[in-house]
């Protein structure tokens, strides 16, 4: 009998220093390796955002969790659970903005570090990342276990503590894993069971998706009349969306006036859903969706769509193209090896923000006490009071110095 399809109801992220195991990791709890584009297998870092789910299932006989029908460990059957996405995120310092467009979709997060390696920059900056983007939702792998002595994983151990001590991350329960050998990962699965919760929703609110990706799906030489419309992919945050729904998206395309770029939003209706690489016709908060529209599919290639707002047409949040933030500033730059202490924000600097899965530039124009007012590059669709992780350039990369609340 064919058994009725699920879509993951929770985001787990992936995240943590670059090569810690991330990627490794989630192809040990999905069977899923997320690295699939050529320049990741090339280089061997994870450079997109990368899905995959898994059923998060329990055993009644051994009380061991796994993501198999049948137990590993006693061959009993075993227990649904709840179906769970991971989201994986690149590790390398230059790949922080868009390790914080993936961290907007996450409702909970494992936070990796490798045991030979202990706690290293993005490791801070990664954690600060959760902080800003409000998710506690913490669990902490210590992995690699294997490749050192029982007293260097009790070192880790105590180091890790203390780097998380007044933290979000400050109770999160720190689980000795080996992601490569597929060691400990029940114990793992336990822990994000009991702390990373799947979140309350309410599927009656205005439907919101924030948009991660977008293609052309059709092979070059298709003839116009046989062409599928554009896809955008993303992970709904808020209510559902149904196949045959007329849509709206924010801030929309490009065009140019008077020789300045304006975007102007477009409506158009649902003609497929895709949830967790399934057709669906009705899509909710978890996992990838992918939405295929009416739109010209030139307007989608490449993840020109990136950084958009779906939603119902006229119950958006709006668009800004300038932006007045309540403003914190970090007291150092997490990132780095030195951690330099962060200067005040000046006039006429160049910002670099992230508004859920959105990312613009952004030129101070005004400052206040702990106000900033910036001229965005590429508007952005946001409601009033969420958050912005606020970058700037130290040396040849984007750091994290700040964050801010939209202002009216
Ligand atoms: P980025 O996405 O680039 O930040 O890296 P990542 O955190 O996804 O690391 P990835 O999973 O690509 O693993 C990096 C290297 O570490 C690979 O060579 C893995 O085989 C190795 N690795 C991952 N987990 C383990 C482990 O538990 N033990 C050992 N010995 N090696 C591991
Ligand atoms: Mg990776
Ligand atoms: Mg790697």
């Amino acid at each position: 009998m064919a058994k009725k399809f699920r879509q993951a109801e929770v985001n787990i992220g992936m995240v943590g220093h670059v090569d810690h195991g991330k990627t490794t990791l989630t192809k040990a709890l999905t069977g899923i390796w997320t690295d699939t584009h050529s320049e990741e297998l090339r280089r061997g870092i994870t450079i997109k955002i990368g899905f995959a789910d898994a059923e998060i299932r329990k055993c009644p006989k051994c009380g061991r969790y796994s993501t198999s029908p049948v137990c590993p460990y006693c061959g009993a059957e075993t227990e649904f659970e709840r179906r769970v996405s991971f989201i994986d995120a690149p590790g390398h310092e230059a790949l922080m903005t868009t390790m914080l467009a993936g961290a907007s979709l996450m409702d909970g997060a494992v936070l990796v570090v490798a045991a030979n390696e202990g706690v290293m920059p993005q490791t801070r900056e990664h954690l600060m990342a959760l902080q800003i983007v409000g998710n506690r939702n913490i669990v902490i792998a210590l992995n690699k276990i294997e490749l050192v002595d029982r007293e260097t994983v009790m070192k880790r151990y105590q180091e890790i503590k203390e780097f998380v001590a007044g933290t979000v991350a400050e109770n999160a329960p720190i689980i000795p894993i080996s992601a490569l050998h597929g060691a400990n990962v029940d114990v793992l699965l336990a822990a994000i069971e009991k702390f990373i919760p799947t979140p309350e929703r309410d599927p009656n609110k205005p439907p919101k998706m924030l948009v991660l990706r977008s293609f052309d799906v059709n092979k070059p030489g298709t003839p116009p009349e046989k062409l599928i419309g554009g896809v955008i992919g993303g992970s709904i945050v808020q209510g559902k969306l149904r196949v045959g729904d007329e849509i709206e998206i924010r801030p929309g395309v490009p065009y140019e006036e008077h020789g300045r770029i304006k975007y102007e939003p477009i409506t158009t209706e649902i003609v497929s859903l895709q949830a967790g690489g399934r057709f669906v016709e009705e899509a909710y908060p978890g996992g990838l969706v992918g939405v295929g529209t009416k739109l010209d599919p030139y307007l989608t290639k490449g993840d020109l769509m990136a950084g958009n707002v779906v939603g119902k047409p006229g119950k958006l949040p709006p668009v800004w193209d300038e932006l007045r933030l309540e403003v914190h500033l970090l007291e150092r730059v997490v990132g780095t090896e030195d951690e330099l202490k962060v200067e005040p924000i000046k006039r006429k600097e160049v910002l670099l923000l992230n508004v859920g899965t959105a990312r613009t530039m952004g030129l101070v124009t005004g400052l206040g006490k702990d106000e900033v007012e910036l001229k965005l590059q590429i508007p952005v669709c946001a409601e009033v009071g969420d958050r912005v992780a606020i970058s700037r350039q130290v040396g040849s990369r984007w750091r994290l110095i700040g964050y801010g609340f939209i202002k009216e």
